[in-house]
């Protein structure tokens, strides 16, 4: 096989049978971007209902750069990964000031945004300025692995160099090519190089694929070992006040829900009673509540919520029900306020 092979097979099955009707595919680089920084971690599906929304709120990355941080979380409440909320808004202004309002043209510049490596850098130079930059994302790897049969350990530094090199060396000579090649190589790993049950009957590289011929796609690419996520146990402290209000705090920027907003949290139950205490609730007050779990990437979270009324509490940031959907809330705590 020659190297153009892959690029040919790929746009001609892109054209065909890839993803043509999603609503970033457009070249204008504010919106690539905010759609590459949402993808991320989060699948399509579920980024189709957030990105509309963003747009209407923030049509320009000017109109985003002048918004309060609160305003940008609020948007991103629910997508998780709240850094790259965070990201995206530091970003902004970091093209407003440093380049003049224009998004940066080149692979370069662009990793120089704010949440910006340089596989998203490489995807917003193809999609919006046709630039011969390859991606490689978890999905191209795994594409890569197979087809070219690597099997390296995932983890390995020397090894992903490879891979970059491998990338780099597959891309078509044409410049206006890159947009369908680069969409090709994201719609091949996530529809039909699956990590599992890889659909190689409907595979343009099916004639091509080393792992197939090798009959090894199971075993590529090489797994990482999976680190056991850890447990961490929370105690939130849920106060209510009569009219239904109920006491929030900002979360400070680091950590898990960087400024977000929530209720009191805290790691021990000794924290959560010394907080209540000196806030006049004493512990045969509090009434405790089912525990939930929330799993981050690294984390299973074992929340226990403590219940009061509080009427005596005056100061913070009390909350009414009607208002809570204004504030960028963790996903767990939502769906638990939203309980009768
Ligand atoms: N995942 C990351 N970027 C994507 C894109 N542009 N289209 C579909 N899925 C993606």
């Amino acid at each position: 096989m020659n190297q153009t092979d892959f690029a040919r097979r790929l746009i001609t099955w892109q054209r065909r049978h890839g993803r043509r009707d999603l609503p970033w595919q457009v070249s204008d680089p504010y919106r690539v971007w905010l759609s590459e920084i949402m993808l991320q971690q989060t699948q399509v599906a579920t980024v189709a209902g957030y990105y509309p929304r963003f747009l209407e709120k923030f049509p320009t990355i000017q109109s985003l750069a002048a918004a309060p941080q609160d305003d940008v979380l609020a948007l991103w409440a629910g997508l998780g990964y709240y850094s790259r909320a965070r990201n995206l808004h530091k970003a902004a202004q970091q093209v407003v000031t440093e380049f003049g309002g224009q998004f940066p043209q080149n692979r370069a510049d662009l990793e120089r945004l704010c949440g910006v490596g340089r596989s998203t850098a490489a995807a917003i130079a193809a999609f919006a300025f046709h630039q011969r930059e390859t991606i490689l994302d978890g999905n191209v790897k795994r594409v890569l692995c197979r087809v070219f049969a690597q099997d390296g350990d995932p983890q390995d530094k020397k090894f992903e160099n490879r891979l970059w090199q491998l990338a780099e060396s597959l891309m078509p000579s044409e410049n206006a090519e890159m947009p369908a090649y680069t969409q090709g190589l994201m719609d091949l790993g996530a529809t039909v190089c699956k990590r599992s049950k890889p659909l190689c009957g409907e595979c343009p590289m099916a004639g091509i694929c080393q792992a197939k011929a090798q009959n090894r796609t199971a075993e590529l690419p090489r797994r990482k070992a999976a680190a056991e996520a850890a447990t961490l146990p929370l105690y939130w402290l849920v106060l209510r006040r009569k009219d239904g209000a109920v006491l929030l705090e900002k979360r400070p920027a680091k950590g898990i829900w960087g400024g977000l907003y929530c209720v009191p949290c805290f790691e021990t139950l000794e924290a959560l009673n010394q907080f209540a205490a000196r806030h006049g609730i004493f512990s045969d007050c509090l009434s405790e509540q089912p525990a939930l779990t929330h799993r981050l990437t690294h984390r299973l979270l074992l929340i226990t919520p403590f219940s009061a009324q509080a009427e005596s509490v005056s100061d913070g940031l009390w909350a009414s029900s009607e208002n809570l959907a204004a504030y960028g809330l963790p996903k767990p705590l939502a769906a638990y306020l939203q309980q009768p």
